[in-house]
């Protein structure tokens, strides 16, 4: 049989799309074992300038979280998008969309919209089972545990810890102010 040359292969790209506010361990074992199924594996950052208002840190800043967690990972970048994921998929050659189950309630809007975006353009969702460990963890979670003292720190990384602990406590002067 033969082979295609290199020129001819398909490079198969994927997106791990979230918000991301903050990334996660979680979201890490997903964007791992996303960079290790496919070619190419974009981490995107979702811009609801509706929703900005109720994040805890800014699109910026979570871009840079993400691109220092995902060093390591050298098939994985990191973008932002607005509007449609599909118009972004669109643009991007992407193929893929790539999610991460936690349990069955995660499933019925996650089947929702995987079928609401494939009828849209030409792209498959491909959902990951969270490794056991992380099945409980949430963005929201980590912040409002980490808001009233709980300790997160095995659940996201030391650099995001440090920064998630600093804008609470720059959050928490501003109401006592
Ligand atoms: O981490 P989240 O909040 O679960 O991420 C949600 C996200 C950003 C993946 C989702 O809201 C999304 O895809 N937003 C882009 C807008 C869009 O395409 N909406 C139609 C979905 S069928």
């Amino acid at each position: 049989m033969t082979q295609p040359d290199d020129q001819e292969r398909v490079i198969r790209r994927a997106v791990c799309p979230g918000s991301f506010d903050p990334v996660t361990n979680g979201h890490i074992d997903i964007i791992s074992r996303a960079s290790q199924l496919f070619d190419e594996v974009v981490v995107a950052v979702g811009v609801n300038k509706n929703k900005s208002r109720g994040r805890l840190f800014t699109a910026e800043e979570r871009i840079s979280m993400l691109e220092k967690v995902c060093a390591d990972f050298p098939n994985v970048t990191v973008a932002s998008f607005e509007g449609l994921l599909t118009t972004f998929c669109e643009e991007r050659g992407i193929g893929a969309i790539v999610k991460g189950l936690r349990a069955v309630s995660d499933f019925d809007y996650e089947l929702q919209m995987a079928q609401m975006n494939s009828s849209l353009v030409d792209v498959e969702t491909v959902f990951i089972p969270t490794s056991p460990e992380y099945s409980f963890l949430a963005s929201s979670l980590v912040k409002e545990v980490a808001t009233f003292g709980g300790d997160v720190s095995s659940l996201v990384p030391a650099d995001v810890l440090t920064l998630l602990t600093a804008r609470l406590a720059e959050r928490a002067r501003e109401q006592d102010e």
